[in-house]
C-alpha cells in the first residue's frame, strides 16, 4: 500500500533527529563510547526518588489536575523567584508539562498561525525547526559564531525579522555549543524584540549548568519582558530526571490558558509520580540550597574543563562553553564536513559524537561532544578521538 498519500506531506519531510541516528548507531556497536545523548549519567537523587515510591505506595495512582499538582506549580512559583526573580502565579501562569519538550511544543502550536515566522538561532536544539514546521509555522535560522562566543547578536537577530515574524527562540544556556548569554546580552536581545513586537519562548532547560563564576540570568527578569516571554524549564537535566518526564511552561495568563487547552486534549496531565518526585526535588532544593545540583555542577565543570583541554591539546580549535554539558570543537583542521568526522570516528575509533550540522547550517565544522559521561570513558574517548585527529593531519 502506498501510505504517501494518506501522510501529512509537510510532516512526512522534516528529517529525523540527527541525534537520535548517531546514538542507535553506537548501540549497535560492542564496546562503542557515547558522548552522543545529552543526557546525565547521574542516578536521580535518592530522596527524590524516594518521595514518588512513598506516593505510589500511598496508592497514589490517579491523574493529576491538567496544569499539574498545585504543589509543584507552588514550588516552581518559589523557585524561579528565588533562583532567577521571576514571578509566576501557581494558579494560572505556570503549566506542567511531560519534559521541556511538551512544553516548546506546545508553546509553539498556541502561538504559531500558517505562515508565521519563528526566529531560531542556529545552532541550536533540534526540535525547534521541527515543532515550528509541525505547528504549521516557518523557522528562520540566525546564524550564530564561534567568534561571537555563540551568544545571539542583536544585529544578526535584526536583519532576519520580517513582517512575519511573530517569536523567538532563544535557547540559552545553548545545546550543543555550551554557550551562555550575559544580562547585557539579553537587554540588546529585548531591545530588539520591544521593537519588533516579538513574543520569546526562553528555553532555559540548562539554568543550573552554568560554570566558571558565571551566573544564569532568566530573559524575563529583563526589563519589560515578563509579558513577552514563555519561560520553559524542567527536571531532566539540572536534577538527573530525563526518564521521569518532567518540565514547564510559566508565562502570561492569556497564553498559559491556551497552551493548557491543548495538554488538556492532547496528553491530560505529566505523570503523577513524576511531578511527585520534582516536588520533592524543589522542596529538598530550597530546604539544602541545592546541594545534590551543586554536587553535580561541580562534577561536571571538572570533566568540562578536562575535555576542553584535551581538545586544545589536539590542536583543536575549542570554543570555552560556560553552560550545559558540551563541548562543541571545531575540526575544521582535518578538512572533513562534520558527518564524515563522526561517521569515520565511529568506524574506526568506536565513539559517537553528534555531527554539528545536526543542530543547523552554522554547526557544520563542529562536533558536539556531551561530558555528562563518566571521567575514565571521556579520558578513553579523548584517547581515541586524539588518534584519529592525529591520523587525519
Ligand atoms: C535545549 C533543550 N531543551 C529541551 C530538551 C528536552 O528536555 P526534556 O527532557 O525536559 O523534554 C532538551 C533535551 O536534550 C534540550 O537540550
Amino acid at each position: 500500500m502506498n501510505y504517501d498519500q494518506y501522510l501529512n506531506s509537510r510532516i512526512a519531510a522534516v528529517p529525523p533527529s540527527g541525534i537520535r541516528r548517531f546514538f542507535d548507531l553506537a548501540a549497535s556497536r560492542k564496546d562503542a563510547i557515547s558522548l552522543g545523548v545529552g543526557e546525565p549519567d547521574f542516578k536521580t537523587p535518592y530522596l527524590f526518588r524516594d518521595a514518588a515510591i512513598n506516593s505510589l505506595l500511598d496508592g497514589e495512582t490517579q491523574y493529576t489536575g491538567n496544569r499539574g499538582l498545585i504543589e509543584l506549580r507552588n514550588e516552581i512559583s518559589l523557585y524561579l523567584s528565588g533562583r532567577y526573580n521571576i514571578s509566576y502565579r501557581p494558579e494560572t501562569e505556570i503549566l506542567v508539562t511531560i519534559g521541556a519538550s511538551e512544553a516548546i511544543d506546545v508553546a509553539l502550536r498556541a502561538l504559531i498561525t500558517d505562515g508565521d515566522e519563528v526566529l531560531v538561532p542556529d545552532p541550536s536544539y533540534v526540535s525547534y525547526a521541527p515543532g515550528v514546521i509541525f505547528a504549521g509555522g516557518v523557522p528562520v535560522p540566525v546564524e550564530t559564531r564561534q567568534e561571537d562566543n555563540f551568544r545571539l547578536k542583536a544585529e544578526t537577530l535584526e536583519k532576519m525579522i520580517t513582517p512575519k515574524s511573530k517569536l523567538l527562540i532563544l535557547p540559552y544556556p545553548n545545546n550543543p555549543t555550551g554557550a551562555i548569554m550575559e544580562k547585557e546580552d539579553l537587554e540588546a536581545i529585548a531591545r530588539v524584540v520591544r521593537e519588533h513586537d516579538l513574543l520569546v519562548i526562553s528555553d532555559e532547560i540548562y539554568s543550573e549548568l552554568v560554570y566558571g563564576g558565571h551566573t544564569h540570568v532568566a530573559f524575563a527578569s529583563v526589563p519589560d519582558m515578563l509579558e513577552r516571554t514563555i519561560t520553559i524549564n524542567g527536571f531532566s537535566k539540572s536534577f538527573a530526571m530525563t526518564g521521569w518526564r518532567v518540565g514547564y511552561a510559566c508565562g502570561p495568563e492569556e497564553i498559559i490558558t491556551v497552551m493548557n487547552k491543548i495538554h488538556q486534549y492532547a496528553i491530560m496531565c505529566a505523570p503523577r509520580q513524576g511531578q511527585v518526585a520534582a516536588t520533592a526535588a524543589l522542596r529538598i532544593g530550597r530546604e539544602n540550597n541545592y546541594e545534590s545540583v551543586a554536587v553535580m555542577r561541580e562534577s561536571y565543570d571538572r570533566r568540562r574543563r578536562l575535555m576542553v583541554t584535551a581538545f586544545r591539546d589536539m590542536g583543536l580549535e575549542c570554543f570555552v562553553p560556560y553552560g550545559a554539558f558540551y563541548v562543541f570543537p571545531s575540526i575544521q583542521r582535518t578538512g572533513m564536513s562534520s558527518e564524515e568526522f563522526c561517521s569515520e570516528l565511529l568506524k574506526e575509533k568506536n565513539v559517537a559524537a553528534v555531527p554539528g550540522n545536526a543542530f543547523g547550517a552554522s554547526g557544520e565544522g563542529h562536533i558536539r561532544c556531551c561530558y555528562a559521561t563518566a571521567v575514565d570513558k571521556i579520558n578513553v574517548a579523548l584517547e581515541r578521538i586524539g588518534d584519529f585527529v592525529a591520523s587525519r593531519s
